[in-house]
């Protein structure tokens, strides 16, 4: 078993990474925390699959579940479903010795993290990604939220967890979409910061997902562990995400997230060459792998609709807006501009 330790500043926790954890999940967890009453959190396809392996390993270890299923989709991560999770919390009179136990993949991750951060100021956290995206980024480094109808993730917290458990098993039941999902945000680790991971992932013959899983969770560790609330650092993650969530929200959520950010890679890669900033050799790479991974490299959207979403991103900051653009591969560098600068930059990604 692969295990990552995170020492971020509000809390310290393992992240555990091998196949069939699900199965000693309620050791895991009854080790660090002790036994309580279980609330588990899901959407109705994970549910199907999964639900069952981990209440029978919770209720070995001698905990008390109870199960909360949503339907799944991003559309389901807004603050009516949020509501309805509280109210199950609330109605089945957890306190805050218990616990939540996010099962599924980002959707799921986000929005039962944010349950768990705000039901009586915080109670106890735990998340099991089964999807590739949600086990290398989203279930990693405390970020939780919803969606408001102007924007993605708009209300949320910072909320580390107890433990997160990636069971690698569970991705044998992901369609090949789900899977280049995760591997958007695998390469987006690579380019801003693991040159060598790249070369892996361009060999995928022999793909060792245990070890990539690893190595973009150390990598999330590193970032975290200097910024765990977004101040700086940890802006660099957001690369390919300001107009990858543009192109989310432009769609109406119909393009996944994966793809979107895919796209938003290669928009700023593309004007980062054509600014200077970044060698061309870096964007063709980028553009290979993309395709390689079957993911989108052009918008179907234009510069004003992109630029109009942007605006109304979390990202900006006032008049400005940080951009995470790279210079080669495995460094990228953070560029504060002016929104007309953005709207500038973006024209030249679309060109
Ligand atoms: N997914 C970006 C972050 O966690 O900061």
């Amino acid at each position: 078993m692969k295990s990552v330790r995170v020492n971020a500043k509000s809390k310290a926790y393992t992240v555990y990474i091998a196949n069939d954890l699900l199965k000693s999940a309620g050791s895991l967890i009854s080790k660090i925390t002790g036994v309580s009453k279980a609330a588990i959190i899901t959407d109705d396809i994970v549910d199907a699959l999964y639900s069952k392996q981990l209440e029978v390993s919770l209720k070995e270890a001698g905990f008390e579940t109870i199960k909360y299923v949503f339907q799944n989709g991003e559309s389901s991560k807004n603050t009516d479903n949020l509501v309805a999770i509280l109210n199950f919390l609330a109605e089945n009179r957890l306190s805050n010795q218990d616990m939540v136990f996010a099962l599924g993949g980002g959707v799921v991750g986000d929005i039962a993290g944010f349950a768990a951060a705000i039901f009586m100021r915080g109670i106890k956290l735990v998340q099991i990604p089964t999807t590739l995206l949600a086990m290398v980024d989203s279930s990693v480094g405390g970020k939780t939220a919803v969606d408001l109808p102007f924007g993605k993730n708009l209300a949320g917290a910072f909320y580390q967890p107890e433990l997160v458990i990636c069971d690698t098993s569970t991705l044998s039941t992901l369609d090949n979409e789900q899977l280049s999902n995760g591997f958007s945000e695998i390469l987006k680790y690579a380019f801003i910061r693991d040159f060598e991971l790249l070369n892996r992932l361009k060999s995928n013959k022999t793909l060792e997902l245990d070890g990539i899983i690893e190595s973009c969770v150390k990598i999330k560790r590193d970032i975290v562990e200097l910024d765990e609330c977004d101040k700086g650092i940890r802006n660099i993650l957001n690369f390919g995400h300001t107009f990858g969530h543009s192109i989310e929200k432009c769609s109406n959520f119909t393009i996944s997230h994966g793809k979107a950010v895919a796209v938003g890679m290669a928009i700023m890669t593309k004007a980062g060459v054509k600014s200077g900033i970044c060698e061309r050799h870096c964007y063709d790479a980028l553009i290979s792998i993309l395709q390689m991974y079957n993911l989108p490299t052009e918008s179907i959207y234009g510069a004003q609709e992109l630029y109009n979403a942007a605006i109304s991103d979390k990202k900006r900051k006032g008049d400005k807006i940080t951009l995470i653009i790279p210079e080669k591969i495995g460094k990228c560098i953070l560029k504060t501009v002016p929104l007309s600068e953005m709207r500038t930059l973006l024209q030249l990604g679309l060109n």
